[in-house]
């Protein structure tokens, strides 16, 4: 069984996600962006912690990281990741929960991003939660010049969305579980 935490970021692993960054975004943050992310009251910066058995839970390696900015009413995610080992196995999607438990416990009513039009592993992530294409924005990716999408979803402190991210919660631990992960 593989243990899991996930836990907001302190300036201590500020390298260790510098270095996940670089693998599986391509080096988006510098060190002191994530610095300062950490030190934002407006930020929360999530890193997802795993470990191979309950004996080695001092060995936990950091593979995935996820942040949101709460801007007005709004929860704008601004980073998602997991490293390339760990992929296919929910844990995108155990990040993205957990941001949507935070947005909704800042008040936030909606969230939004942006993704590359041709990113179909967190597009299509995106839209098994709902979201939709609001627009695109041209060029938005440089220096390939590639497009974004705008992608939002809306209603998040309606007792709809709650509730359905209670069952998707449920739905996950299931999975987790096959995957032989425990939560801590
Ligand atoms: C996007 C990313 C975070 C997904 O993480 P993950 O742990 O592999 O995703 P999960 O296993 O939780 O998948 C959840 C859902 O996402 C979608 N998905 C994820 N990877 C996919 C793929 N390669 N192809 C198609 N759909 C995919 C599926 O809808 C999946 O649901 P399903 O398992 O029921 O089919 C991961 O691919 C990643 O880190 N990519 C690089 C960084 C990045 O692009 N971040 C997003 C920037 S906006």
């Amino acid at each position: 069984m593989k243990i899991l935490k996930i836990k907001l970021l302190t300036a201590t692993q500020v390298s260790e996600i510098v270095a996940l960054d670089q693998i599986c975004v391509g080096g988006l943050w510098t060190e002191e962006a994530y610095l300062r992310e950490i030190n934002s009251p407006r930020s929360t910066l999530l890193a997802l912690y795993c470990a191979n058995d309950y004996a080695a839970k001092s060995q936990y390696e950091m593979i995935g990281m996820g942040c949101l900015w709460a801007i007005v009413e709004e929860a704008h995610i601004t980073l998602l990741g997991i490293h390339p080992h760990y992929r296919r196995q929910g844990l995108g999607e155990l990040l993205l929960l957990t941001l949507f438990e935070d947005a909704i416990a800042r008040q936030l009513e909606w969230a939004t991003l942006e993704v590359n039009v041709n990113n179909l592993p967190a597009i299509s992530l995106y839209q098994k939660f709902g979201f939709q294409v609001a627009g695109i924005r041209k060029g938005y990716y440089q220096p390939a010049g590639e497009d974004a999408s705008i992608l939002w979803l809306k209603g998040l402190q309606q007792p709809e969305f709650k509730s359905n991210l209670s069952h998707w919660q449920h739905k996950l631990r299931d999975r987790l579980s096959k995957n032989h992960y425990c939560l801590n």
